[in-house]
């Protein structure tokens, strides 16, 4: 019989890996907490119309990538493809629209796509997030594009860029998809077949392809551009935008084809880029979403918030970090010589435990020198014995691993010493 392998475009995450993990989710954490966007965890799944009416019907995600089943009830239900509709229905469903109009939340965790695996593209893959629901200033926009900054600066990141677009409101948005569907039409020859009949369902998706012939039809000069027809409001909005970021010191470039794959964007939208990782380049991505509330049945709520796709900045992260130098080292190895000298151990596990002290405990089926040599591989300073005679007596043996020098000592002693090894291991 074969194994079992996990299903394609899934992965287990291990080994010194997780120390990566680990150090993202606390950057992801420390921000939120100084920026005070509170934690929320929506369920993973949801049901099927919040993401074909939140994101769209006729976006990619909801046609062809949503991992959707009925349940044993006969409801269709989805694994979370993101986490913005989620968010927005949380807001909705327990009335804060009414009670407490002005959130900001994040979130960390799973999210499904069926997509054609490669690296930094899975079936299941994590996000975090952030959203600020309840906020229509610009400000607020740059407050969103400050955090998923300072996420990569205090990663140190480096080889990142910024692009953003604007992609109107509900009225100048119109009047831009009629003029780029009109252009399209005209220049139907020259696109290739998706785009053909992305022009006629969702005409904004076709700026996101990639293929050399309708590239060439974006890069002509009669090519409408969406910062072309937007009004007035919408324009200062942008403006001012652009101005705190200035401010701020964030480096940004415009990117008039910037539409991002998700129907619910109005106005800001942007990405945060890597010149690292190939194809899969956008390692977060966000925008302005003033409608959600609305189609979903809301009143009009406006919002913004973004994405970060966590394999993707973890891809970034192992190019910089030696994943065990992130590693919290045991500062003990606990060696038995025989049962007795388990259980004596095991006492002294619970102390350490109590305290929080790292520690690494082993088991008496094993001989002292598969201890010594585990400890040493483990790079462990101090091995602590217990068994044999001086377990008879009570004591434990201090074996310090640099020096070879070793001791018996009492309890009370050896709690004592563990204080002071602690506290000089929390100094250097
Ligand atoms: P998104 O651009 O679809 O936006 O995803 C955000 C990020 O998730 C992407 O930039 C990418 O890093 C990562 N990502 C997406 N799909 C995959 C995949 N198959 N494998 C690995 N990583 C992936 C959203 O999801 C919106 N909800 C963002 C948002 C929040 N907008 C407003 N608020």
């Amino acid at each position: 019989m074969s194994i079992i392998k996990a299903p394609r475009g899934t992965r287990d995450i291990w080994g010194e890996e997780i120390y990566l993990w680990h150090k993202l989710e606390e950057v992801v954490r420390l921000l939120a907490s100084s920026f005070q966007y509170q934690e929320i965890r929506t369920p993973i799944f949801e049901s099927t119309e919040l993401f074909a009416r939140g994101v769209g019907e006729a976006t990619d995600i909801v046609q062809k990538e949503m991992y959707t089943f009925p349940d044993k009830g006969g409801r269709s239900l989805t694994l979370r493809p993101e986490g913005t509709a989620p968010v927005m229905r949380a807001y909705l469903e327990h009335g804060l629209n009414i009670t407490n109009p002005r959130v900001k939340w994040f979130y960390m965790g799973p999210m499904f796509r069926y997509e054609r695996p490669q690296a930094g593209r899975m079936r299941q893959f994590h996000q975090f997030g952030f959203e600020a629901i309840g906020y229509s200033q610009p400000a607020c926009d740059a407050e969103i594009i400050l955090i998923a900054w300072l996420v990569s600066k205090k990663l140190g990141l480096e080889n990142l860029s910024l692009e953003i677009n604007s992609l109107g409101c509900n009225q100048c948005r119109e009047e831009y998809i009629k003029v780029l569907q009109d252009f399209l039409g005209k220049e139907g020859k020259n696109l290739c077949a998706n785009c053909r009949t992305r022009a006629e369902k969702n005409p904004l998706r076709v700026l996101d392809c990639k293929e050399e012939t309708c590239q060439e039809v974006f890069r002509s000069s009669a090519f409408p551009v969406v910062q072309d027809f937007l009004c007035g409001e919408c324009e200062r909005h942008q403006e001012t935008l652009e101005e705190i970021l200035r401010e701020l010191d964030i480096p940004f470039s415009l990117n008039p084809y910037l539409v991002r794959g998700l129907d619910y964007y109005t106005r800001t939208a942007f990405e945060v880029k890597t010149g690292e990782l190939g194809a899969q380049d956008a390692i977060a991505g966000g925008g302005r979403y003033d409608n959600l509330s609305s189609a979903l049945g809301g009143p009009p709520v406006p919002g913004v918030g973004f994405a970060a796709g966590m394999e993707r900045i973890i891809l970034l992260m192992s190019k910089k970090y030696e994943p065990s130098s992130l590693a919290e080292q045991p500062l003990f190895y606990l060696a038995p010589l025989d049962i007795p000298g388990e259980g004596a151990l095991l006492q002294l596990a619970s102390s350490l435990g109590e305290r929080a002290i790292p520690f690494y405990l082993e088991f008496a089926d094993k001989g002292i020198k598969y201890h010594l040599r585990k400890a040493q591989k483990m790079g462990v300073g101090t091995v602590i014995m217990a068994g044999g005679e001086e377990g008879e007596k009570g004591e434990f043996i201090w074996k310090d691993m640099s020096s070879g020098e070793q001791r018996s000592m009492s309890k009370e002693e050896l709690l004592a010493r563990l204080g002071e090894e602690r506290r000089s291991a929390e100094d250097s």
